[in-house]
């Protein structure tokens, strides 16, 4: 279970998940994030639960809860639980200035972005090279749609500018995300204006959610070649 390889930035991510699981207390209810730093992260937790520290957890994925159960973590849903104390979740891009963020490469961005508004507190772990001073310099912004009509929604997008391509999974077929739904990866370049074109790609009928979380970050823990540093919003 878990990340093992001998990449020396893997190990400063790994670290970087523990500091962030570390924020973890007895009786929280915590979201889980998806992707290979929360899988560290979760780890993490796991070691925490079995030493004793016990939590509740609401997972972004399939597979975070497949994780999460393995390691005996108890799983609720909002149904009992409808604000979180914490999320704990990585990021495909972290925008300097403004700790806004592109999520979702990984597929799970709509359940990642409602556990992130359900928390009083997201915290977000990455590596330096996802730091970027503007937002879609390196990546896509992902975008969740619906599957029906996904063809005039992706006309529509690019009518925002940006080029408009339906993520594949490994079988050359179109990608199914754990709600059941697509994703049009959505390439605009780097973004002048984050919350504009948020509130224009939410504003897409057939548009589920985008990538883009935007004034919803409180902090970033950054593993670098010379450390961890702490951004705060
Ligand atoms: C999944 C995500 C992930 O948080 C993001 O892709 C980062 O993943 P990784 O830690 O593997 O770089 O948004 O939808």
């Amino acid at each position: 279970m878990g990340v093992q390889d001998s990449d020396p930035m893997n190990e400063l991510k790994r670290m970087a998940a523990e500091e962030a699981a570390a924020m973890v207390q007895d009786g929280m209810a915590v979201g889980l994030g998806s992707g290979s730093t929360s899988a560290m992260m979760i780890d993490a937790l796991g070691r925490r639960w079995a030493e004793g520290l016990r939590f509740v957890g609401i997972p972004t994925s399939e597979r975070s809860a497949d994780q999460a159960r393995a390691h005996g973590i108890t799983l609720v849903t909002f149904a009992t639980h409808p604000q979180l104390d914490l999320a704990i979740d990585g990021a495909d891009e972290v925008e300097r200035g403004s700790l806004d963020l592109i999520k979702g490469l990984g597929g799970a961005l709509f359940r990642e972005k409602i556990v992130a508004a359900a928390a009083r507190r997201f915290i977000v772990v990455v590596d330096e090279s996802k730091l970027v001073d503007h937002l879609g310099s390196r990546v896509p912004v992902p975008v969740e749609v619906t599957s029906f009509g996904w063809e005039s929604t992706a006309r529509q997008l690019g009518d925002l500018g940006g080029r408009v391509a339906p993520r594949m999974d490994r079988n050359g077929g179109l990608f199914v995300t754990d709600g059941g739904n697509m994703i049009l990866d959505c390439t605009f370049g780097p973004i002048a204006d984050p919350p504009a074109l948020a509130a224009a790609i939410r504003g897409v009928v057939g548009v589920v959610e985008s990538g883009l979380f935007i004034h919803r970050t409180s902090e970033v823990i950054v593993a670098g070649r010379n450390g961890l540093t702490r951004l705060v919003a």
